[in-house]
């Protein structure tokens, strides 16, 4: 029997309308996705400081932290990183119902796995960009030194090196980070959310 088989909703009069209210702006999951290194925590955190400065509530939940403690029983084998991608998504709605836009970073490579979270988000409004950088440039910028250590044979199942990225094939945006400023890759999504009408 399905452990989670007798239990109940429940319904609380305060939802996600009325805190959207209260915050005065919507709250839709941004899900990055791209390479280790393709700039996904970056460009969320510089994003961050120009919602914070425009009054929106956001928060980041980033691959790399998460699994520092909810996920920190998950390895990086196809199976582990779905389940990595699953609780990062089901933490995202209960983010979005909370009233905070939210930012998932995760390498999230699987396109499987990338439905998935369209899945469990559906209700939200959940935009999936696509975080574009090179792998040569990604490796130039190393910036954990993870690519030396995957090429030398420290770090086995790596994306890009030795796992497989599976990149959108019809992303909502495509940010790019190559040759570019931090900001102008930040000032594409500002403005993706201003002509989406997303946090009116
Ligand atoms: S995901 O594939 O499950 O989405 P996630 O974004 O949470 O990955 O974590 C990626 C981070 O874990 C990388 O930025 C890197 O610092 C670290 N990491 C450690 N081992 C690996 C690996 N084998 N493949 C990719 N990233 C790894």
């Amino acid at each position: 029997m399905n452990p989670s088989s007798n239990i109940t909703w429940h319904v609380s009069d305060v939802d996600k309308q009325a805190r959207q209210l209260l915050n005065g702006h919507k709250s839709p999951v941004l899900w990055f996705t791209g390479l280790s290194g393709s700039g996904k925590s970056t460009v969320s955190s510089t994003l961050e400081k120009a919602l914070y400065a425009r009054g929106i509530h956001t928060f980041i939940l980033d691959g790399d932290n998460v699994r520092h403690g909810l996920n920190r029983n998950l390895g990086f084998l196809p199976a582990d990183r779905k389940e990595n991608i699953r609780r990062i998504a089901e933490v995202a709605k209960l983010m979005a119902h909370a009233g905070v836009l939210t930012i998932c970073a995760t390498i999230s490579p699987y396109r499987e796995d990338r439905e998935m979270v369209k899945e469990i988000l559906q209700q939200e409004g959940c935009y999936e960009m696509y975080i574009q950088c090179s792998l040569e440039e990604c490796e130039r910028r190393d910036p954990k030194g993870m690519y030396k250590k995957a090429r030398a044979g420290e770090i086995h199942h790596f994306t890009g090196i030795d796992a497989p990225y599976e990149a959108p094939l019809e992303p909502d945006l495509i940010v790019s980070t190559e040759g570019r400023e931090v900001i102008q890759s930040v000032q594409d999504i500002l403005d993706f959310l201003d002509r989406k009408q997303l946090l009116l």
